[in-house]
């Protein structure tokens, strides 16, 4: 009987190991690079520019959003004109292209996932998205992980990476208990 035991847990530790190896050779980089040097840390940590003043579809439908190249320009016409990143934003905007962002955050076709309803029960952008005022580049570690799944199952991690169904269900169950908020549990709400 200990023995048997023994050989469990020596696999379970193998399984632990090989698991977080393939992990670490396939490790997405945290962060992208982009096309224009933008920094969050620059215009929301220093100037303090509201998220929602270029992310303006949160609080109204299911995207946040991304600002056009004409709000850049707003600032950028004048504000350090001179400077080679800022000269690459006004080339997108004179040839009338968008500026092709790197996407960082995303949940698979399947998941149904609306802005509005997190930003109207005042879930903070950063509950979700990490503290984005500081980051020079935004980049982040989502979406499925089989090493921290691994650790869930033999209870070594407490919580879920980000974008899992695992972290959006313990979101709505410890807020439903709490706040007394209506975040859906069922299925179909978020897979349709
Ligand atoms: C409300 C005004 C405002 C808006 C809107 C704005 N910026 Fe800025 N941006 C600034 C200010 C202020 C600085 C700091 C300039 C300095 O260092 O003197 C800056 C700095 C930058 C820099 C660094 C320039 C350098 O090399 O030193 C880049 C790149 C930049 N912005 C890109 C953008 C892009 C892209 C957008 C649109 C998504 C944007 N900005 C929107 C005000 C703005
Ligand atoms: C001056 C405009 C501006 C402000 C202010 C701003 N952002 Fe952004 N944001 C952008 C641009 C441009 C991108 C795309 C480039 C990038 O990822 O850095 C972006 C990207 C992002 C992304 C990644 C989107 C993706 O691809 O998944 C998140 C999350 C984000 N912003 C959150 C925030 C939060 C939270 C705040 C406030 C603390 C904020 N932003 C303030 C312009 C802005
Ligand atoms: C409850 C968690 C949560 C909150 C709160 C939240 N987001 Fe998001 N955000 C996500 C998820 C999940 C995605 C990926 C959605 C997808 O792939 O359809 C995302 C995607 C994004 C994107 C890229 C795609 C898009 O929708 O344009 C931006 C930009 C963004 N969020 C900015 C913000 C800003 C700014 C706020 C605050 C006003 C905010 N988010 C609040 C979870 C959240
Ligand atoms: C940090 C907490 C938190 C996280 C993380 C979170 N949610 Fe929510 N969610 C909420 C709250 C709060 C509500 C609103 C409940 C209410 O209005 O009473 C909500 C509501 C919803 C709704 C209901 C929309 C409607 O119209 O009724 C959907 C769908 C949803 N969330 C999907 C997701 C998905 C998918 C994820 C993960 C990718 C996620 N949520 C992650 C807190 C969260
Ligand atoms: C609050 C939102 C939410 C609810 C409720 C929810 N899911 Fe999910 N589900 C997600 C998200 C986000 C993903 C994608 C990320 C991941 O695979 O963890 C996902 C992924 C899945 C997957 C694919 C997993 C894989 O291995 O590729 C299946 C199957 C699934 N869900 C079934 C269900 C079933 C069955 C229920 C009801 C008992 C349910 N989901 C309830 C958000 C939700």
């Amino acid at each position: 009987m200990r023995r048997q035991v023994g050989v469990g847990v020596a696999t379970l530790a193998l399984f632990a190991a090989i698991l977080s190896l393939a992990h670490s050779a396939g490790a997405q980089p945290a962060a992208p690079a982009q096309p224009i040097a933008f920094s969050h840390q620059i215009h929301a940590g220093q100037y303090k520019i509201n998220c929602q003043y270029c992310h303006a579809d949160a609080r109204r439908s299911e995207y946040a959003g991304l600002p056009s190249v004409s709000r850049c320009m707003g600032c950028h016409k004048i504000t350090a004109a001179d400077r080679p990143e800022i000269q690459k934003l006004a080339a997108f905007f004179n040839e009338k292209k968008p500026i092709p962002w790197v996407r960082v955050f995303k949940v698979p076709e399947y998941v149904h996932f609306p802005h509005k309803p997190h930003v109207r029960a005042e879930v903070t952008c950063q509950t979700c998205h990490g503290p984005v005022e500081t980051m020079a580049v935004v980049g982040a570690t989502t979406g499925q992980n089989l090493t921290n799944d691994l650790l869930n199952l033999l209870g070594l991690a407490r919580s879920s990476t980000p974008l899992t169904m695992g972290w959006c269900v313990e979101c709505h169950t410890t807020m439903n208990a709490t706040k007394q908020t209506k975040a859906p549990l069922e299925c179909v709400v978020c897979h349709h």
